[in-house]
């Protein structure tokens, strides 16, 4: 039953929309109306407000660590199911119709509550790769796919199989962006929004 908590309550932090919430108490209006419609940081930063961005990227990756370290009392399984709850809360919120995020700040967040080593090393990632291309996607994209290797490099075992399953769902997430690079229409940091 422990675990089911672990997994609820990760659930319940990782759905409060940051982006979305954020947005409204900055004035910058509807998020899903801006850019790519999505609810993370990335697409706040298209509004031009830099605070709310960053403000977003650390209250999403968060409330991912958050939900890590508070099932984590109840042992390591239950801090894995934690994320896992924090990554579905994110993806697919409630409160927004199951509309939700692509769970890159999430996932950090995750990883590095899980091991600061290993968080680091996906950071690392995450603004290399994102300096390299300028795509934000590209830089989520690679971020996500080194977590579950990088917990396994720092021994975190127990949580690389689901951290596979958890890095899918972020690649799934970014369909369209995937489908956007592959035509080389996806916007470029810094670049005007795509409206
Ligand atoms: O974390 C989301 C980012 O990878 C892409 O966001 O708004 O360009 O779809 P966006």
């Amino acid at each position: 039953p422990y675990l089911l908590g672990a997994l609820l309550l990760g659930y319940l932090l990782g759905s409060i929309p940051m982006g979305v919430l954020l947005s409204r108490a900055f004035g910058l209006g509807d998020l899903t109306k801006v850019g790519s419609g999505n609810i993370g940081a990335t697409n706040v930063l298209r509004t031009g407000n830099k605070a709310a961005a960053a403000l977003t990227l650390l209250l999403d990756a968060g409330k991912g660590a958050a939900a890590v370290l508070i099932a984590g009392m109840w042992g390591p399984d239950a801090a894995v199911l934690g994320a896992c709850g924090a990554m579905i809360g994110h993806c697919f919120p409630v409160w927004l119709r199951f509309r939700g995020g692509k769970g890159v700040a999430t996932i950090l967040g995750c990883t590095l509550a899980l091991s600061w080593p290993a968080g680091l090393v996906c950071l690392a990632v995450w603004l290399g790769a994102a300096a390299l291309t300028r795509y934000s996607s590209v830089g989520g994209l690679a971020a996500a796919a080194a977590s579950p290797l990088a917990l396994w490099a720092f021994g975190r075992l127990e949580a690389v199989g689901l951290f596979v399953l958890l890095a899918a769902l972020v690649f799934a997430k970014h369909h369209e962006n995937l489908g956007r690079l592959a035509r080389g229409t996806e916007s470029k940091i810094g670049a005007k929004p795509r409206g």
